[in-house]
């Protein structure tokens, strides 16, 4: 038999789309999602090129924040934020926490998202003092149910992981969590 899609030439305006050739085209994006955790792997591995004149550069920073993470007993959504917090460095710096939070908020619980979101604003306290930035920027945030969630995230994970001596996990340690949270949304997952 035919695959559908091979009968189906698609449309070169909208405006002229069928039902049919939207049916395959859900099908072919759905199918596409699959692709979700090598192209995340391949952006934090392109990370190792970012040093900017940190003690390490920012792969190692990212794994650094996500074994401190798991050594804590953070549960595995939380794990893979944290690896996930500065993937966005990788293309948009200024913006990279709200850039990264979008990427993984299908994946995700929403506390889990907003901690990425924000995680500037608390992480401010351990630095924005040189820039003349306000280092309570966290309390804009003050009463919000996941304060906590990004406290510890910004002061016991993200900032403590810039050493070189830290007995850091390998990015393949994180990869089966990587392709079993980011592999299907959230709304999508059966159990
Ligand atoms: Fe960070």
């Amino acid at each position: 038999m035919t695959d559908v899609r091979e009968k189906v030439s698609s449309f070169r305006r909208m405006d002229e789309s069928t039902a049919e050739q939207w049916g395959v085209i859900g099908t072919e994006s759905i199918e596409a999602w699959g692709l979700v955790p090598d192209r995340v792997l391949a952006m934090l591995r392109s990370l190792a090129d970012i040093r900017v004149g940190f003690a390490v550069d920012q792969l190692t920073h990212s794994l650094q924040t996500a074994t401190r993470a798991e050594r804590a007993g953070a549960d595995d959504e939380v794990i893979v934020a944290s690896l996930c917090h500065d993937i966005a460095k990788s293309i948009s710096e200024p913006n990279h926490p709200a850039v990264a939070a979008a990427l993984i908020k299908p994946f995700v619980r929403d506390d889990v998202a907003w901690m990425i979101q924000v995680h500037q604003d608390f992480q401010g306290k351990h630095y924005f003092q040189h820039f003349g930035k306000d280092p309570d920027a966290r309390e804009q945030h003050s009463g919000h149910p996941a304060y906590e969630l990004a406290e510890r995230f910004a002061d016991e994970w993200d900032q403590t992981s810039f050493d070189p001596d830290y007995d850091t996990l390998p990015l393949e340690h994180f990869e089966p969590l990587v392709r079993e949270i980011l592999g299907t949304p959230r709304a999508f997952r059966t159990a």
